[in-house]
């Protein structure tokens, strides 16, 4: 996010081809979201699984309450709001904005009902285009670019969320019926790529949106290493499970082992032993394990025991980002539309940087030397999380279309696992 290089009042510009297309991604992020509410009941949208859930009823108001905390009243003459009580129900975490209903009782909130949330949708889409219809101070797009981002971020939270909802009923339904799974594929045979040491520039260099966190550019000394061509499979974790990986103490770092015992962890999330193989519930249903896909929804804890039992170690978030260096981020994403991570292709050189499953690195999450969050509410979007939580590279099945960069740093305590979460292994040369 470049909110931190933005003059506070920049003079309106007329509307220029940038704002029409900031508007046009806009407005299709905002579809999108609605779209991806559609296979599912208003009922469905109501209820939250688990404290780091949020029911889709409130994924659909929060990134509309986001227009309204920090675009819609400050920059739009006149703007009404949709009802003064939608900031208590849909803040997050944002101290500075005011309180807030607890997150872990958001599935309490049978009202406002989910019509309600689509109209208040409604409201705030139609303000944001008749404001986009003119020239916007700088300021503003920006905000709007972070809405976009944002609200694509919550996209991802709302299939993972509805996936532990629907994974914690009696009946495993799919949120998209698919054919039965095969649990045949194979992929590529696991290789390392060799990359030199040397002083690298790691961080996003300020063109085009990046979050603040990305931010200074700057240099970090990389020693030789090698990075697994592919992520870590089913098959893999499987032998891992086989070879007592779970019972083995030795292998877990402290606090791993003390979640593995008080949670009984016996295999990743939503694994389940089964006559003849290994099923997972997945957003295509329950279904047989795929043996040659990327092994997903482990935790950081369960990833750094897995290389540990391998012999090898989790990359850095800058090895990554090093190694990440001219390869296309593009994957499958999303808009790839398997919602699943899939079997890496045939190929020479990496497979799968990006799309499939976030990839779990041995890097604390941390601000960046001579990072500045932004002074107003907005600064505590990530800057507040720089504790305890360990960075993501990459991107999944269930991550936006363009909405992954190489210096993108996604972040989750090392515990946690409901997202589409694995791994790929390095070693130093
Ligand atoms: C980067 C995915 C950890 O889930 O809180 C959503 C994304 N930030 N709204 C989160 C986010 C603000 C964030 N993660
Ligand atoms: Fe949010």
């Amino acid at each position: 996010m470049s909110l931190s290089h933005t003059v506070l009042a920049e003079p309106r510009r007329e509307a220029s081809t940038k704002s029409s297309s900031l508007r046009d991604r806009l407005m299709a992020t905002r579809r999108l979201s609605l779209r991806l509410a559609e296979p599912l009941s208003d009922e469905d949208q109501v209820v939250q699984a688990m404290d780091d859930a949020s029911p889709t009823k409130w994924h659909l108001a929060h990134t509309t309450w986001f227009f309204e905390a920090f675009v819609l009243p400050r920059f739009m003459p006149g703007y009404r709001l949709f009802d003064d009580s939608f900031e208590y129900c849909f803040n997050s975490y944002y101290e500075s904005v005011g309180p807030r209903h607890p997150r872990p009782k958001r599935g309490l909130l049978t009202r406002p009902s989910t019509e309600a949330v689509r109209a208040y949708r409604a409201h705030v889409d139609e303000a944001l285009e008749e404001f986009m219809a003119q020239g916007l101070p700088a300021e503003a797009e920006a905000f709007i670019e972070l809405g976009i981002n944002h609200e694509q971020q919550h996209q991802e939270l709302l299939l993972t969320d509805i996936l532990s909802l629907f994974a914690a009923g009696p009946l495993k339904p799919a949120y998209r019926e698919a054919d039965p799974g095969v649990s045949t594929h194979t992929a590529v045979p696991l290789a390392f790529m060799p990359f030199e040491g040397g002083i690298y520039e790691v961080g996003h260099d300020g063109n085009g949106f990046a979050y603040d966190n990305e931010g200074p550019r700057h240099e970090q000394l990389i020693r030789p290493f090698k990075l697994a061509n592919r992520c870590v499979t089913n098959a893999e974790w499987i032998e891992f499970i086989k070879d007592g990986g779970y019972e083995t103490a030795t292998l877990w770092l402290a606090d791993g082992w003390n979640t593995v015992n008080g949670q009984d962890w016996r295999g990743p999330l939503y694994f389940e032993e089964a006559e003849g193989g290994y099923m997972q519930m997945s957003l295509l249903g329950y279904r047989p394990v795929d043996l040659g896909a990327p092994v997903t929804h482990v935790s950081f804890f369960e990833a750094d025991a897995f290389a540990r039992w391998a012999g090898y170690r989790l990359p850095s978030e800058f090895e990554w980002e090093v190694a990440a260096a001219g390869h296309p981020f593009e994957g499958r994403d999303l808009g790839a539309d398997h919602l699943r991570p899939l079997p890496a292709d045939a190929g020479d050189g990496l497979r799968q940087m990006f799309g499939d499953v976030w990839e779990w690195t041995a890097s604390a999450y941390l601000p960046y030397p001579a990072s500045r969050p932004h002074p107003a509410a907005v600064g505590e979007y990530n800057g507040k999380f720089m504790c305890n939580q360990f960075v993501l590279k990459g991107g999944s099945c269930a991550t936006p279309q363009g909405h992954m960069r190489r210096t993108y740093r996604n972040f989750f305590y090392p515990h946690q696992r409901w997202q589409f979460t694995g791994l790929r292994l390095a070693a130093d040369a």
